[in-house]
């Protein structure tokens, strides 16, 4: 279908259990606002839904280590969340939350109708279990020996050190991460949803259907699907979230992610009377823009749950983003290593826009990108005031200057090949931003419209009407050729109103202000026409669009980064403290140790695996061989840096299969304090294959 006759936009949303960074907006709630802005300006029918994500482990763990209700805690962040996407201009037409009462009600009605359609199956099964705290812990709460690395702080989903998958079951001397406590094993019923029997219309619907989702999306669908899928618990132990409608079931409540999704129909619901028409009639175009740590959940649970209850469209498309990094660093809420948005709007008031700006031209759409602030000052200062704003200024100041504060006349008798050319460039720019923005390409789309801009400003430099005008004296005629050139380029502003609206909507705003214009002209459809300003209308004294960005403030901006980037300790993020308290493992025999083959190696190569964030695949020279080892350093080091390093193998590891490649060894690495990663290398180089003892 391609005719839709309305749409339905979502952003994910948000955990309330901390406030919003940068790497949040960038993600999804800034690429959503801008297609949402655009489509709004083609006066199509649409509601842009968001909300706070207010149940969830996280959010009872913070409670918890603050010594506060689990409702404080939302009722804190959600409301710090909601101003700071306001002050951003992230223009929802609803911004709700999972813990009302309607939301409530609609997640249970959910869960009973596919309970009473026998969709669900019923399983008992063993849990871990916290006996000082009182409750079951999620598989992320129970930290223990990694088997494979021997890692000690391994979580129970996972090995952050050697990136193992692993389960709870599998920890050596498993403890909580809460109490400290050694978990015990306490039978509990749940409700599993099968998510297996919608293998099939999920390769019809997704595999075959939506071969045009962006390739990150649709690779990791790909990839889930063709490793199978399998029952997935959609219930959980815990006295937070939605309670379960069913009889005897105290202290179980609907998995987050089976009830914050629902969230954004709870909320359509609680915007809109005519909410139906959005959720389940054929015709509307339904676009969830997420991170990419969202995707199965965007792309295989919701829509087999949406499937399951039946009456409900399926997303169209699901644009995901993938992360933000800061100063060539991983995001991490624990570490602080983040830029707050609530910080962002104190510390540069009035700069909304520099900052959207920055991230949508510098935004992680096919992969992960670096935000530094110093590329903030560089695009601010050489892009939005030299070209964009050095462009309108000039406009502004010579029609004031040259053509008596009006707009002024277009003389045919004078135009010149290059009058018509930029004429037909506003169009021209108008189709491909069109084209793109409907693609989800906005960092294309927005540099576009800059570069419509940087049009502007060769144009008025090839015209020289400053120049012109000394010939006035002697040569009146002249005046002309200044009039078609302030009247092409007065255009051209009215034109990249239009054009920036979605992206930058605070300089729109600006722009309508000083050409004195009301907002109605913002329709997309007034973008490529020529003739939007009449002739002899007075316009407004120019004010600056942008201001430069000083050293100092950039200079301030990474020093705060630093010092406020700290230990886990302080953060309320309890898994990883625990990575603090080292302890000392028990003492071995000299026997044990010689059991180790240590060996000198050197990195051939390195490259990222696919679909693993955290491994690097490496082809090490070990002098009498070549090995592949797969090792967990993605995120500390980029391949093509460490190529040439030497490092210790443990060279008589048993082989692993990490996402299909074969292991074969380990390399050492020291761990420092704030969590970061240094090669264990010898002082000077040696052979490849030296032992280690
Ligand atoms: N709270 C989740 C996160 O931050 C996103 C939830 S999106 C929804 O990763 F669809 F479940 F609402
Ligand atoms: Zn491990």
């Amino acid at each position: 279908m391609t005719d839709f006759k309305r749409y339905l936009v979502t952003a994910a949303l948000p955990y309330a259990n901390g406030p919003v960074h940068i790497g949040h907006l960038a993600g999804c709630y800034l690429p959503a606002d801008i297609y949402v802005r655009y489509q709004r300006a083609r006066k199509r029918d649409i509601k842009f839904i968001g909300g706070s994500d207010e149940h969830g482990v996280p959010i009872t763990i913070r409670a918890l280590k603050e010594g506060i209700t689990p409702q404080q805690v939302v009722d804190k962040y959600h409301a710090l969340i909601k101003e700071s996407f306001e002050q951003m201009g992230i223009s929802f037409d609803i911004y709700s939350r999972t813990s009302n009462q309607v939301h409530h009600e609609t997640a249970a009605a959910f869960f009973k109708k596919l309970y009473d359609d026998g969709l669900f199956e019923e399983k008992e099964t063993e849990q871990y279990y916290d006996e000082k705290a009182n409750l079951f812990l999620a598989d992320r709460y129970i930290i223990g020996t990694c088997p494979v690395c021997g890692n000690e702080n391994a979580y129970g989903d996972q090995c952050e050190r050697c990136g193992s998958s692993l389960s709870p079951e599998q920890l050596i001397n498993p403890r909580s991460a809460l109490s400290d406590a050694v978990p015990v094993k306490r039978k509990t019923r749940h409700w599993y949803f099968p998510l297996q029997d919608y293998e099939p219309w999920l390769n019809e619907w997704l595999i075959e259907g939506h071969k045009e989702w962006k390739n990150n999306v649709y690779g990791q669908c790909k990839s889930w699907l063709d490793s199978g899928l399998q029952s997935r618990a959609m219930t959980r132990d815990s006295n937070w979230g939605v309670k379960v409608p069913l009889p005897n079931t105290e202290g179980k409540v609907l998995y987050v992610w089976f009830d914050a999704p629902i969230g954004y129909i709870s909320a359509t619901k609680e915007l809109t009377p005519q909410w139906a028409d959005y959720w389940c009639k054929e015709d509307t175009k339904l676009v969830h823009f997420i991170g990419k740590d969202n995707i199965v959940f965007h792309c295989i649970i919701f829509p087999s749950m949406l499937k399951a209850h039946g009456g409900y469209v399926f997303p169209d498309n699901v644009p995901a983003n993938e992360f933000l990094n800061i100063e060539g660093e991983k995001v991490s809420t624990s570490r602080n290593w983040a830029v707050w948005v609530h910080e962002y709007v104190k510390d540069f008031p009035e700069q909304q826009d520099v900052l959207r700006y920055v991230l949508c031209a510098n935004a992680p759409e096919t992969k992960d990108n670096d935000f530094t602030w110093k590329d903030f000052q560089d695009r601010n200062n050489s892009e939005l005031v030299s070209i964009f704003g050095n462009f309108v200024n000039r406009a502004m100041v010579l029609m004031h200057k040259l053509c008596g504060g009006k707009v002024p006349p277009l003389h045919l008798d004078v135009m010149d090949k290059a009058d018509e050319d930029l004429i037909a460039e506003f169009e021209a720019t108008k189709t491909r931003v069109e084209n793109l923005l409907e693609q989800f390409k906005f960092r294309e789309a927005l540099f576009e419209v800059i570069d419509l801009a940087r049009k502007g400003n060769k144009y008025m430099q090839d015209k020289e009407p400053w120049i012109v005008a000394k010939q006035l004296a002697t040569d009146p005629g002249k005046q002309k050729v200044i009039d078609n050139c302030l009247h092409i380029c007065l255009q051209l502003t009215a034109n990249l109103a239009i054009l920036v609206n979605p992206f930058l909507p605070f300089t729109a705003k600006k722009l309508l202000h000083q050409l004195k214009v009301v907002d109605k002209i913002l329709d997309w459809e007034n973008a490529g026409k020529a003739k939007l300003l009449s002739v002899g209308y007075t316009l407004r004294a120019p004010e600056l669009l942008f201001r430069k960005i000083e050293d100092e403030e950039i200079k301030a901006q990474v020093e705060k980064l630093r010092a406020g980037s700290k230990k886990p300790e302080s953060a309320g993020q309890p898994v990883e403290n625990k990575i603090q308290a080292a302890t000392l493992k028990p003492v071995i025999q000299y026997d044990d140790f010689a059991k180790l083959d240590l060996k000198v190696g050197t990195i051939l190569s390195a490259e990222k695996v696919a679909k693993a964030d955290k491994l690097l695949k490496l082809e090490i020279d070990l002098g009498t061989e070549k090995r592949t080892i797969v090792s967990g350093i993605a995120l500390h080091f980029a391949p093509e840096a460490i190529v040439g390093k030497q490092v210790v193998v443990v060279a008589n590891l048993a082989p692993r299969k990490m996402k299909g490649i074969e292991s074969n060894g380990m390399i050492l690495m020291a761990e420092d304090g704030e969590g970061k990663l240094h090669f264990v290398k010898p002082e000077d180089s040696v052979d490849p294959g030296s032992g280690v003892s």
